[in-house]
């Protein structure tokens, strides 16, 4: 069977790594770490994306030249998600001169196929976004994701004929060919390309040096996007013959934050429409959040440092909050405090809590040895549905129900006082059921919480349980 694809965006190293940037990584690492549990081959890409204006402009504000720059910070990324175990199966720069040379040669055949014009180009142009606005998208004037006015550029520029791809690009979304998910995000793509003419867009940068270079006339530069988007095959391996396609592609699912699902299902599909290559399967779009109820910006320096939170609380402490507190596809809010609590009540206080008493009245009950399995019951059976269906958030609350369900079984079963009656078949019962719902639990966490998973696995399936160290020290 061909292997599972999974992508992130490929972020853009004028920032830092921050936790918006670690929540579509720990997502994609969470359904990578879920489907080579099922034997499945994965291919996980992530990557930055290191070209363009922003990156030039921001190399020039820390007085260093550009690729030294993107050098740093490209390794920031890697390290971050190094630190926080992330297991990707290939990390792409843009800046890597194997993939500059296929950006080359694939732009050399859209030219020479008849999809890249030279043009004029006027437009609503925000460098925040490196991306040109339609009058529909700004808000009070403004682009609503970088709240400020873009710039009317016009400029010599070529075009890609992105408005022969709208019919094409309409059938393959209903289709089915190109599924976008969640279903309000589909609809709105949907009504995006059926609402308005798509026009061609400007694909190169007369003014931008920061970049690759047009092959037919390397005066320009090439767009950014155009740029980044081809990570999803160099990242693989590919080429650049449409022809000899590395064996992952196409890619089974796109993970990407909403904000940039737009460029993913009209530009994208419609640069391999160009070429003749078979378009991903899949693009999952998430929601945004705002921290403490603020949008994360670089000038509020209210950006959360994952790998800060991850040492100060654990990896899979992040991982358990990130995806758990907000349904995945929808917008929501994240705090320091919110981990806090959540640390305290649901991990030290809930699972952290069933693991260490369990251990404890086994040892001192039943000798450190599990009694044996009394009644089975199977609880937990629907996870794995959940997970595959990207509702981390209800996986999530369904394994925590069974940790409620495990701690509330001891409180009314007390194995204490049964000791103190002398009941012990009574305690084995319990003791086993419990320990055998805490393995349970410890199996389907293991794609969201791996450590946690393995700690809890190794515990309980010791020769001699005896109290163990707490799962999650209390703050
Ligand atoms: N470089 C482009 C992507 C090119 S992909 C061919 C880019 N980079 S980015 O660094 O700005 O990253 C954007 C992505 O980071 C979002 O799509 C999302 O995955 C993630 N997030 C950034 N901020 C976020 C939030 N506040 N909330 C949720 N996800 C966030 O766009």
């Amino acid at each position: 069977m061909k292997s599972l694809f999974i992508t992130t965006p490929i972020y853009y190293v004028n920032d830092v790594p921050h936790v918006g940037h670690a929540y579509t990584t720990i997502a994609a690492d969470t359904l990578a770490r879920f489907w080579r549990a099922r034997e499945r081959d994965v291919f996980l890409l992530t990557g930055t994306d290191e070209h363009g204006a922003k990156i030039e402009e921001a190399a020039r504000k820390a007085h260093t030249d550009n690729q030294t720059f993107v050098d740093e910070r490209s390794a920031a990324f890697r390290n971050a998600w190094d630190q926080m175990g992330i297991q990707y199966d290939g990390f792409i720069r843009t800046s890597d001169p194997k993939h500059k040379t296929v950006v080359q040669k694939v732009l050399q055949q859209l030219f020479d196929k008849g999809f890249i014009k030279k043009g004029e180009y006027e437009g609503l142009y925000c460098a925040g976004c490196e991306q040109y606005k339609t009058p529909n998208d700004l808000v009070d004037g403004l682009c609503p994701d970088h709240k400020r006015k873009p710039e009317v550029m016009k400029e010599e520029t070529y075009l890609f004929l992105l408005s022969q791809f709208q019919d094409r690009l309409i059938d393959a979304i209903k289709s089915g060919e190109l599924l976008i998910e969640p279903p309000e995000r589909y609809r709105e793509v949907l009504g995006f390309l059926t609402s308005q003419k798509l026009q061609d867009i400007s694909i190169s940068r007369a003014r931008v040096k920061w970049g690759v270079p047009l092959p037919f006339d390397p005066a320009h530069t090439t767009y950014v996007w155009v740029d980044a988007f081809f990570n999803y095959l160099t990242g693989i391996g590919w080429e650049g013959d449409p022809q000899k396609l590395p064996k992952e592609w196409p890619v089974d699912l796109h993970l990407v934050g909403k904000d940039i699902l737009r460029v993913h299902t009209t530009i994208w599909p419609a640069l391999l429409m160009a070429l003749g290559i078979s378009l991903p399967k899949k693009i999952f779009a998430h929601g945004y959040f705002t921290i403490d109820g603020v949008k994360m910006s670089k000038s509020l320096g209210n950006a959360l440092d994952p790998v800060k939170l991850a040492n100060e609380f654990g990896n899979d402490a992040l991982r358990y909050y990130l995806l758990s507190e907000i349904p995945f596809g929808q917008d929501g809010d994240v705090s320091v405090e919110g981990l806090k609590k959540r640390h305290t009540a649901d991990l030290a206080n809930g699972l952290g809590n069933l693991l260490s008493r369990t251990e404890m009245m086994i040892e001192k009950f039943c000798g450190g040895l599990i009694p044996e399995k009394v009644s089975p019951h199977d609880a937990l059976s629907d996870v794995d549905a959940l997970i595959e269906n990207f509702k981390f958030h209800d996986a999530v609350k369904r394994i925590w129900k069974a940790v409620g369900w495990a701690n509330l079984y001891i409180d009314e079963n007390k194995p204490w006082a049964l000791a103190k009656a002398g009941e012990q078949k009574k305690i084995d019962s319990v003791l086993s059921e419990v320990a055998s719902q805490i393995v349970e639990i410890a199996k389907k966490l293991s794609p969201i919480m791996p450590a946690t998973s393995q700690k809890i696995l190794a515990r309980m399936t010791a020769e001699k349980i005896t109290r163990g160290e707490p799962l999650f020290p209390r703050l």
